[in-house]
């Protein structure tokens, strides 16, 4: 890469950096987001959905990796609801233009600061329902409700479009102890084979198929990723979706 590539990535990043401090212990994501970062230049997802855009760290950093490797878009939902609480309590995180806005035009002028525009589109919206995209998706990180019976949802809705390689992130699973109970026995029972009930139910039937087909020919794995910080919500599960091989994914040449 040509030296003036690399500097102008890094003085993008620094300014991202110092933006993301400012912004991200709102919802306490500014090293969660530089982790999904780092793990978008090793892994290049070519699409990802984020639910809850929070003040747009996470899908910042995404769309600033997938930017650098030259590919992939996020696109981030939220209904925008905490909005005017964050203005009233913490207007200094903004500039005087940015507080006379409304939550989708802050978004827009983010994005367009940081030259996002081409890899992030932020979609305002009230969920469920969750949004269907079209395509497989190689990255889900759910942000928005760690309930088991939300996680149910959200997992019913998407496992069946995830890409045979792909990963999902829940944040605040890990360390909400029915959250994570229902992780540990509905990840045993898919790499068993079967698919519960309950998970069944809230999958549409036209998704059913699609659903068998993949534990039919994937494994799963399960990690709990629990920040050692005096915060509340301080974790993410991750749930990693690969086909049923004797080789890791995303597959790379063995050496
Ligand atoms: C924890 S924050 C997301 C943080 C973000 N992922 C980040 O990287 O900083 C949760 C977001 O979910 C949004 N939200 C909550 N309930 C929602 C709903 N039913 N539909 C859409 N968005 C919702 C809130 O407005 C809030 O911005």
């Amino acid at each position: 890469m040509a030296h003036d590539t690399v500097l102008a990535q890094a003085q993008a990043f620094a300014r991202l950096k110092a933006h993301t401090d400012l912004i991200g212990p709102v919802y306490g994501t500014e090293d969660w987001s530089m982790f999904l970062y780092a793990l978008a230049k090793m892994q290049t997802p070519q699409s990802v959905v984020e639910l809850g855009t929070g003040l747009g760290a996470t899908a910042l950093w995404v769309a600033q990796a997938m930017k650098e490797v030259g590919g992939g878009r996020i696109w981030t939902i939220d209904s925008g609801q905490d909005w005017a609480g964050i203005l009233g309590h913490s207007p200094d995180l903004f500039t005087p233009a940015q507080r006379n806005m409304d939550f989708a035009a802050y978004m827009a002028d983010v994005i367009a600061d940081f030259g996002l525009r081409g890899h992030l589109e932020f979609i305002g919206r009230t969920m469920p329902p969750y949004p269907e995209l079209g395509q497989k998706l190689d990255w889900l990180f759910s942000d928005f409700r760690h309930g088991p019976n939300d996680i149910l949802e959200i997992l019913g809705h998407f496992l069946p479009r995830m890409a045979d390689s792909s990963s999902i992130f829940i944040d605040s699973a890990s360390t909400s102890f029915p959250s994570y109970a229902m992780l540990e026995l509905l990840a045993a029972q898919l790499n068993a084979g079967k698919v519960p009930a309950m998970l069944l139910r809230t999958t549409a039937p036209d998704q059913h198929e699609a659903l068998w087909q993949q534990v039919r020919c994937s494994r799963y794995t399960l990690m709990h990723m629990v920040e050692r910080k005096a915060r509340v919500q301080n974790s993410t599960a991750w749930l990693k979706i690969e086909p049923a091989d004797l080789r890791p994914y995303p597959a790379a040449p063995f050496h």
